[in-house]
């Protein structure tokens, strides 16, 4: 177990971590190390809570079915070791993910994942169990405007070599429509990241796990996210392109990137708000994490259109 874990955190280091460390280290750089200090983790004190997403439950099997995730065949052997970020599927034929996800895949000489060693799951709870669908990628768009020093923009859709008729994608909010993203509702987060908190600027240890975990957050106002976020009078987070969604020890961690920050739909199944994109640490005082927003109109009908659809005007 902690042999595959560790096997897998290096790898994930080497792909979707590999640009948000390099976001955090960017911010930890252009501030004195005083104004970031860790303020200290709520479990500090206490017993640690169980392993969790970061303050999270365990999945049932066969909830939240649209859940992705991301593959990449040459970091193991089987599918715990391989799995690197989330997604989930928003049509037969699409999954969304972040960005900083899928970036380093590809053809290209610099590319750390070829496409063809790529595979998206979904369906699937426990991670070795090997049930679900499986399926080859045929293409990967990322949004025009991403920027990986920044993190604006920070999605992308995956068209799969093959449609998933049998499982209900997930609803997506409305291009330009800010209706649902009221401070203080409450939205889960799942996928199969690391449990243990991370303190701002340090190491928090590892803990991956088999079966996937959720968490409920509360939505934070853009101007607590511009807020938590503006360090020595830089700010990191963008009003626009991110949300942020947190609550006192409990958050999505590294390999819960791309994947869903969602509410149970008023018309039935699920909706989805945002895509777990960055933040510092993980569950650290003070620092949300960081979620691309997609009601933002460019991302959104960015989206629609790579599924095909009528973006909104
Ligand atoms: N960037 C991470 C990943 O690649 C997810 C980070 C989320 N961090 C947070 N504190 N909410 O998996």
């Amino acid at each position: 177990m902690f042999k595959g874990s560790d096997r897998r955190a290096r790898r994930t280091r080497w792909g979707a971590t590999l640009a948000v460390s390099t976001l955090v280290l960017g911010i930890f750089g252009a501030a004195p190390a005083a104004a970031v200090a860790p303020e200290g983790l709520q479990a500090e004190g206490g017993p640690l809570p169980a392993p969790r997403i970061v303050g999270g439950t365990a999945v049932p099997n066969g909830k939240y079915k649209f859940q992705a995730a991301l593959l990449g065949v040459p970091f193991g052997s089987d599918d715990y070791q391989r799995q690197f970020c989330g997604g989930s599927l928003i049509s037969p034929w699409h999954v969304l993910t972040a960005a900083h996800c899928v970036d380093f895949i590809g053809d290209d000489s610099d590319d750390i994942l070829a496409l063809e060693d790529f595979r998206v799951v979904v369906g699937r709870t426990v991670l070795q169990w090997g049930n679900g669908v499986r399926r080859s990628v045929d293409r990967i768009d990322i949004h025009p405007d991403w920027d990986p020093d920044t993190f604006k923009f920070d999605a992308a859709v995956i068209t799969l070599a093959a449609p998933v008729y049998l499982i209900k994608p997930v609803k997506l909010v409305t291009p330009g429509t800010d209706a649902l993203e009221r401070p203080g509702t409450e939205w889960v987060a799942s996928g199969w990241g690391n449990t243990l908190a991370q303190p701002a600027g340090g190491t928090g240890g590892t803990n991956y796990p088999h079966r996937m975990r959720e968490v409920t957050l509360s939505l934070l106002s853009a101007t607590e996210c511009l807020n938590a976020y503006t360090i020595e009078g830089d700010t990191y987070t963008h009003k626009a392109t991110m949300l942020c969604a947190g609550r006192t020890g409990k958050d999505t961690c590294q390999g819960d990137s791309g994947g869903p920050l969602f509410q149970k739909a008023v018309t039935g199944g699920y909706i989805q708000l945002g895509v777990t994109s960055w933040g510092i640490g993980c569950a650290a005082t003070g620092y949300p994490g960081v979620y691309t927003r997609l009601s933002n109109r460019s991302i959104g009908n960015f989206i629609l259109e790579q599924m095909g659809e009528v973006p909104v005007q």
